[in-house]
């Protein structure tokens, strides 16, 4: 197909007239110093900017500055972000704080190549931090602007599963620049993919580019880009044993540091098997997990939590346990009283199975 060419001006003009007038008001735009557009990119990184913006507060009034962070203990900052998710971003942003205060002074490079060294940080993140917080020109494509760019181009191919069509959507997302305004011009590519740019019914009547984009023009907006083939959800059924002691303290653990909930802190939990019940589930719970004989008593939450394709129903059980604990299959284990529970990086599904067997005392 012949390519299409524009003039950065012909994109860049109506685009930023549009994002004048209706970008989104988030916390972190006003005054995007290189530390605040840190934070902000990290939690973009796989939530949504509505979500983002209570973490981003907490997170900022916790760890003001990169020094801060850094001085920070891992666990410290894991419970900052808990509620979040995907718990690695908060690791790899505490570590980053770390080697950027031991390499560069504590000064955020703003060189897009060295960006991508540091931990966390993907050529998404280097040219969102780059461009908004220092207006280098070098393009940010997340998921959005990659719709946007492959339907602008009529782009074909799956970037999920090619490298070259990627590069192509990248090295295309790099040639529409302006000279100017590069941040601006990055939030809105961002902006229009998350509002009109959709990635089902697109509202093409509200776009400001319908007249440049070649998958409009040709009446077939939605199905570009190529998508996914989305994976079939899994259903899972988990269980996790509510043990006290009689001063009120309850028994956590600590999981490994990989997979989901990665080092943050839960009570024991088994997956059931097939056929397995909540009850003989809680009991191998206490085997597999702490090593205690567990008799196990009354379901006391019962909570729907999704986790990239997989929907969990988590059961939370009281359970009288005989023995003392070890930590047989987690890294570690401790009795936490509830007051202690915000310190600690409990994982969202049990934070809120906690909060329904009102043992959880904060107001957040
Ligand atoms: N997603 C990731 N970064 C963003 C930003 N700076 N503005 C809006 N959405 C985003």
């Amino acid at each position: 197909m012949e390519e299409v060419v524009f003039t950065s001006n012909e994109i860049g003009q109506p685009l930023l007239q549009w994002y004048d007038r209706n970008s989104r008001s988030l916390s972190w735009r006003p005054s995007p110093s290189p530390y605040a557009t840190l934070v902000a990119e990290f939690m973009l990184q796989q939530t949504q900017a509505a979500t983002v913006e209570p973490y981003y507060h907490r997170f900022l009034s916790r760890f003001p500055t990169l020094e801060i962070l850094a001085g920070a203990s891992e666990a410290e900052v894991c419970s900052v972000w808990a509620g979040l998710g995907y718990y690695s971003r908060a690791r790899a942003i505490w570590r980053l704080a770390r080697m950027v205060v031991e390499r560069y002074e504590g000064q955020i490079p703003s060189n897009p190549a060295l960006l991508r060294e540091l931990p966390g940080v993907g050529s998404y993140t280097a040219g969102a931090i780059a461009s908004i917080a220092f207006g280098v020109r070098e393009p940010a494509v997340d998921g959005n602007v990659t719709r946007v760019i492959a339907r602008l181009f009529q782009i074909a191919g799956n970037p999920h599963k090619s490298v070259r069509v990627r590069n192509q959507i990248r090295e295309t997302a790099r040639r529409i620049l302006p000279e100017r305004r590069v941040s601006d011009f990055n939030q809105a590519l961002m902006d229009l993919g998350a509002t009109i740019c959709l990635p089902i019914r697109p509202r093409c009547g509200e776009c400001p580019l319908t007249t440049h984009c070649r998958a409009n023009m040709n009446g077939n907006p939605a199905q570009y880009p190529e998508r996914l083939g989305s994976p079939s959800i899994v259903e899972q059924t988990h269980v996790c044993a509510m043990i006290r002691r009689e001063n009120g303290d309850l028994l956590l653990c600590q999981r490994p540091n990989s997979g989901w909930w990665a080092s943050m802190w839960e009570m024991p939990r088994a997956v059931c098997r097939e056929g397995e019940g909540v009850y003989e589930a809680a009991v191998r719970a206490g085997i597999e997990v702490v090593g205690m004989r567990l008799t196990p008593g009354e379901v006391i939450a019962n909570i729907r939590h999704t986790v990239t394709h997989h929907r969990i129903q988590l059961y939370a059980v009281a359970a009288f346990g005989e023995g003392d604990p070890a930590p047989v299959g987690c890294r570690q284990i401790k009795w936490a009283h509830p007051d202690q529970f915000t310190e600690l990086a409990i994982s969202s599904p049990q934070r809120r199975a906690l909060k329904v067997a009102g043992l959880w005392t904060s107001p957040e």
